[in-house]
């Protein structure tokens, strides 16, 4: 049995039916309440970034936190790094608020402020991707500009019974071509509606093809292959790696920084320094070690406590109270919970 290759002249019919059932019946998220009757780009921004790779349950939590501590785009320019990740505070990925906030200083600096108005200027701007530029220039500028994402892959291998790993580099461009096929206006409304139709109706296992408004133009449905279109995705090997973490102490305060460029990871991100452990690592016995998971890697980090006479020029000093509430990273929190048992505390 082969695939389809084109939805061959039904994208259309399709299209219309993805935005009927979204329009019928859209999920009442706080941001679409705010951005009625004109989207305004802040919120559209702030929502997109929140929901990349994260459930829309710690989303709806941290979103309302998140507005009233930055409720303008100049106020978040103005944010500091401790203030932007206590706003951020159980998200996860701090990286794309630390580019957001980067992207918010970029903007107010023109003078006067101008909000980008394209798709092609958005992209220009840090921590903003085709996914991101799609869905903002979509839903806050009408651009007929198709978003994908994980959902939008999965609808369109279901429709054409791809049975595929759908993060095969090969078929970016090729998923890029048929969303935009599929796409219909208003074009934020469509995005909407096919990411929220993958994320309620298509789901990964177990699709409701009983509620499904486009199953007579679906390949997997007539073939009854829905659980094998899309297929597996390809699963990157990790690599082991040694980190050191240093805990460091002036006055009964702890130090924290922003980790610089030469950090291995968590740039960007405030937290305790980290280093690639190798031969000239501390030659001390380390407090303990921990293992984490991080973008392909397999991480062994080790502790090491240090006492310093003098306050560095950087970063800030905190206690054990408020250290808890500014550590934001797993990475970090494991780190500080390894010293607190090593030193019989916790
Ligand atoms: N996932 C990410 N952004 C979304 C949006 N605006 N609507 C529905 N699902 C989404």
């Amino acid at each position: 049995m082969s695939p389809k290759d084109s939805f061959e002249g039904a994208s259309d019919r399709i299209g219309q039916r993805l935005l009927k059932w979204y329009q019928k019946n859209p999920a009442r998220h706080p941001w679409r309440v705010q951005f009625e009757p004109h989207p305004d780009p802040y919120v559209v921004w702030v929502s997109e970034i929140m929901l990349q790779q994260t459930v829309m349950k710690a989303v709806l939590k941290a979103y309302p936190r998140f507005l009233s501590a930055f409720p303008t785009v100049f106020a978040l320019a103005q944010a500091s790094p401790d203030e932007l990740q206590r706003a951020c505070a159980g998200l996860g990925y701090y990286r794309r608020f630390a580019l957001m906030h980067r992207a918010a200083q970029k903007l107010v600096a023109q003078k006067p402020f101008r909000w980008p108005s394209s798709y092609d200027e958005w992209i220009l701007l840090p921590g903003i991707g085709p996914y991101t530029g799609a869905a903002i220039a979509s839903i806050a500028f009408s651009e007929p500009r198709a978003v994908v994402d994980g959902n939008v892959e999965r609808v369109i291998c279901r429709l054409l019974d791809w049975r595929v790993a759908p993060n095969a580099p090969a078929l970016k461009k090729i998923f890029l071509s048929h969303a935009q096929q599929l796409l219909v206006e208003p074009a934020g409304d469509y995005n909407q509606a096919i990411m929220e139709f993958g994320q309620n109706i298509c789901t990964p296992t177990n699709p409701m093809c009983h509620q499904c408004p486009i199953r007579g133009d679906c390949l997997a449905y007539e073939r009854d292959s829905q659980s094998l279109a899309p297929g597996p995705k390809i699963k990157r090997a990790r690599m082991d790696l040694a980190l050191t973490m240093r805990i460091e102490q002036w006055q009964g305060l702890y130090h924290i920084c922003e980790r610089d460029q030469k950090s291995p990871f968590l740039r960007g991100i405030v937290g305790f320094p980290i280093e690639r452990r190798d031969a000239k690592s501390p030659a001390q016995k380390p407090l303990g070690s921990f293992k984490h998971h991080i973008t392909h890697h397999n991480l062994t980090v080790f502790v090491y406590q240090s006492k310093a006479r003098r306050k560095r020029r950087s970063g800030s000093y905190l206690s054990k109270k408020e250290l808890t509430e500014a550590l934001t990273t797993s990475l970090d929190r494991k780190g500080w919970k390894v010293f607190q048992e090593a030193m019989g505390e916790s």
